[in-house]
């Protein structure tokens, strides 16, 4: 939303409030009430309408060179695409889609494109998009649809979560707006140019031939889009904050919480109004638990005005880790006692304490960030995932005992937010452009808005890496940056990524600094700036394939024995004893919880994916994942590698590797004991043991007694599938998405670990999404029925169609025993939608 007035107006209406962890700023004026005079009748406004615009779009590619393939957009001088009001034949009746393809959004393109010969694998995956690939990258999206009559007198605007990128938005013939961003949502009020009681085409060119970023971004209207209908006077979209205020003496004596609210009200009517703003807050439970209400103001005509009040919570319950609770509040705008408008926010009580000598403190507990980066795409989707999905990836790194996650290197989309919200993670919310130029301004703007009420962002990150962070200029960036985050803001502290240069440049300006590696570098630092909270904001970089246990370049595949990384990188267990041992240190995000597409390190082709995930790109753990597991996780960990199928390495010696919490771990193999290893904290533990098939066991104990055994056994052949999902049943409300992981076995049900099968999948009372195996070589279709394990693991997405009932997977592979698995789908109401 490049919507410069809208910021204009929000300098004049930000107020500090008592949750501020920043010098206070003074309360700016509120508007001057005005006399209170009678508003003229106003009809009975609508209640306000959310419609997913996810259904029911056309799609063809576009081309950037030749505007014959291009729809013929501005295809010759006299067609003056802009010359003329309403004009663009794009986005007019006119033009025939019906022969174009029919999608359904989320809808990423790029996952559509083949594999080419020579792709560019490290920004794109293997994908080809770019100005050498005028032909894949721009995409054209059409959506007719229809307001009712009744909606003649209503605001209607479109509410974009995120395009990649360059969206040119066009409605009924004309040019609404134009999106640069790939990451920022936006919103548009198209109240003028639509038809009620008539059709309206709308057109979205999407331009994906320059990049925001180095990794696979995808193409296309990857994230919701939503049509809101409001009255006239309505609250602006993001224009809500609710600032709980509590501190560690607070919560100690279990004193109330004071609530800053505020709302701004813009009025699209034809005259001025006198409102009010009501607010009730509900808790976790859903029961109203406090009311507040602003005074009577008057807003003019195309204005907008922020109102405020306060409440006080009596016993607040707090939102953590452990025990995410939410609290919503209704805020509703009335004329008189007739309501206007009214939305809901959900926020979170807790509060947020950063000590440069001991870290982070949540709710009065100290928390080291036990973190991950993470790019956005999953296998099967790209970067079109499902809500559902969202969820799946925070349960599994929450699952390794991870608590924060940093939206690596761009705005998030905002179901990963309520995902962390639900599920307890702390974020650390990045904007994508390190840039005070009004494009990099808006961009950080809209991403504070839309995101400032999530209780479990506990910072925003301005930028990662950049040219700058050493510069006078990047200091005169980042400040604007961060003044702009403060207003918008005052409750939240700001870091930058920094690679190198960290004590220079823009390590004066940002509240925490920001460490990317160099960790041997952080104690210099802290003595030097013993005021200023660090922050491991990327460490690791390790590389790792699933269940590969030698490099092998011309495969590009990596080790997974915890030993490989980039020159600028660490292992897992160097990085992680080092954070931890060092209580300054506010805890880091490794890079990355899973793969991702682009960025194939340390080999380039065939490899087209990234070997940086603790898990690969369906969530699948390597091994690493256990060291964390151990180490970050409340549970006894031991887990035992590599596999026992060495069928060419008879005599030869395996490094057999543990990684485990327990004390001691004694390690077996076919019954004859090759002695224990005591586990120092942070450490692995490791044998060389000359190949023998049979049975690899370990027997871990705590203060001499054993607890937990692992086995590797050497297994027979490939012989049947099994189909692990990862809940029986599913919301028949065509979103919700069942997560398979597909296995095959041997004879005797132990996982095969170097099966390739090829799995052939039938659905039926659903639909398949889409399909990955976590190879970072595979050049395979996701969106084919067919997909060979990698490592004897593959996955199948399964979305829930609106019909309730019967779902059956079935998975066939020659020569193996097939799996068929029968899920259920339940009714359920499909979200309001757009007919
Ligand atoms: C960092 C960068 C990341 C990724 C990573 C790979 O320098 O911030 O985006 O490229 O290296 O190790």
């Amino acid at each position: 939303m490049p919507d410069f007035t809208r910021r204009q107006l929000l300098k004049s209406g930000l107020a500090a409030s008592a949750t501020s962890l920043l010098p206070a700023t003074p309360l700016p004026a509120q508007p001057t009430p005005a006399a209170p005079t009678q508003n003229p009748a106003l009809p009975a406004a609508l209640p306000r309408e959310r419609l997913r615009l996810d259904r029911g779009w056309r799609f063809r590619l576009g081309d950037a060179c030749d505007p014959a393939k291009d729809l013929r957009f501005g295809a010759t001088a006299r067609e003056r695409v802009f010359a003329k009001s309403g004009s663009i034949a794009q986005a007019t009746p006119s033009l025939d889609d019906s022969t174009w393809a029919s999608v359904d959004l989320p809808h990423d393109w790029a996952e559509d494109l083949p594999f080419i010969a020579v792709p560019p694998t490290w920004e794109h995956g293997g994908k080809p998009l770019g100005r050498e690939f005028p032909a894949t990258s721009i995409g054209w999206y059409r959506r007719t649809f229809s307001l009712a009559p009744e909606d003649h007198d209503r605001r209607i605007q479109l509410v974009f979560d995120g395009v990649y990128r360059d969206a040119t938005v066009l409605l009924n013939g004309h040019y609404i707006a134009q999106n640069f961003s790939g990451y920022a949502p936006f919103v548009l009020d198209i109240t003028d140019w639509v038809n009620t009681g008539a059709p309206n085409v709308l057109a979205v060119r999407v331009d994906a031939t320059l990049g925001d970023g180095w990794f696979y971004e995808g193409a296309g209207i990857y994230r919701h889009v939503w049509l809101l209908k409001t009255a006239p006077v309505h609250l602006v979209e993001w224009g809500s904050f609710v600032r709980p205020a509590v501190d560690e003496p607070s919560i100690r004596r279990g004193t109330p919480a004071l609530v800053a609210l505020g709302s701004e009200v813009h009025n699209a009517s034809d005259a001025d109004r006198l409102v009010m703003v009501q607010w009730q807050l509900h808790d976790p439970a859903g029961v109203l638990v406090a009311t507040a209400q602003s005074g009577r103001i008057v807003v003019p005509v195309d204005t907008t005005v922020l109102f405020e009040a306060s409440a006080t919570l009596p016993h607040p319950a707090l939102w953590s880790i452990e025990t995410p609770q939410l609290y919503r509040a209704t805020v509703t705008v009335l004329a008189g006692d007739q309501p206007l408008d009214s939305d809901t926010v959900p926020f979170g009580v807790r509060s947020l304490r950063f000590d440069p000598d001991r870290g982070l403190f949540l709710n009065g507990r100290p928390v080291k960030v036990q973190g991950t980066c993470c790019h956005q795409d999953h296998a099967g989707v790209g970067t079109a995932l499902p809500d559902r999905l969202q969820f799946y990836r925070i349960e599994r790194l929450k699952s390794m005992g991870s608590n924060a996650l940093r939206t690596s290197h761009n705005p998030p989309t905002p179901e990963l937010m309520d995902a962390t919200d639900r599920l307890g993670m702390l974020v650390l919310c990045e904007t994508r452009m390190m840039d005070s130029s009004p494009e990099g301004l808006s961009q950080l703007e809209r991403m504070v808005r839309r995101f400032r009420n999530h209780p479990s962002i506990f910072m925003w990150s301005l930028g990662n890496e950049e040219p700058e962070q050493g510069t006078e200029r990047g200091q005169r960036i980042v400040a604007a940056m961060q003044r702009l985050a403060h207003r918008l803001d005052p409750t939240r502290l700001c870091t930058v990524a920094m690679n190198e240069k960290q004590g220079t440049g823009i390590s004066y300006i940002v509240d925490v600094q920001g460490f990317n590696y160099s960790d041997d570098r952080t104690p210099g630092f802290h003595a030097k700036f013993p005021a200023k909270p660090v922050l491991g904001t990327e460490t690791a970089s390790t590389v790792c394939t699933r269940g590969i246990y030698a490099n092998d370049k011309a495969a590009g595949y990596v080790s997974a024995y915890d030993l490989n990384k980039p020159g600028w990188g660490n292992t897992a267990e160097e990085w992680w004893s080092f954070y931890d041992s060092h209580e300054f240190l506010m805890g880091g995000f490794a890079w990355t919880g899973f793969d991702y597409r682009g960025e194939p390190t340390p080999y380039g082709l065939p490899c087209v994916s990234s070997h940086f995930g603790i898990m690969d790109t369906c969530g699948f753990p390597k091994d690493n994942y256990f060291y964390y597991k151990a180490w970050w996780g409340k549970d006894p960990v031991l887990h035992l590698f590599p596999h026992w199928n060495w069928p060419d390495k008879s005599g030869q010696p395996i490094a057999v590797w543990c990684h485990t919490n327990l004390d001691s771990v004694e390690l077996f193999l076919n019954g004859r004991s090759l002695g224990a290893r005591t586990v120092a904290r942070n450490r692995h533990i490791e044998w060389s043991v000359p190949y023998e098939p049979g049975v690899l066991e370990a027997r871990g104990s705590v203060a001499g007694k054993v607890v937990l055994t692992q086995r590797r056994e050497t297994t027979g052949p490939p012989a049947k599938i099994v189909l692990h999902p990862d809940r029986p049943t599913l919301a028949a409300d065509g979103e919700d998405l069942a997560v398979l992981a597909v296995e095959v076995q041997d004879d005797q049900g132990r996982t095969m670990p170097t099966a390739l099968n090829d799995i052939r999948f039938e659905v039926t009372g659903a639909r398949l999404l889409g399909l990955g195996n976590g190879d970072p070589s595979s050049h395979e279709s996701d969106k084919a029925d067919h997909r060979r394990v990698f490592n004897g693991w593959a996955q199948a997405l399964v979305q829930a169609s609106e019909t309730p009932g019967v779902v059956t997977v079935r998975a066939t592979s020659p020569g193996l025993e097939s799996a068929t698995l029968t899920l259920t789908a339940t009714a359920a109401a499909p979200r309001p939608a757009v007919a």
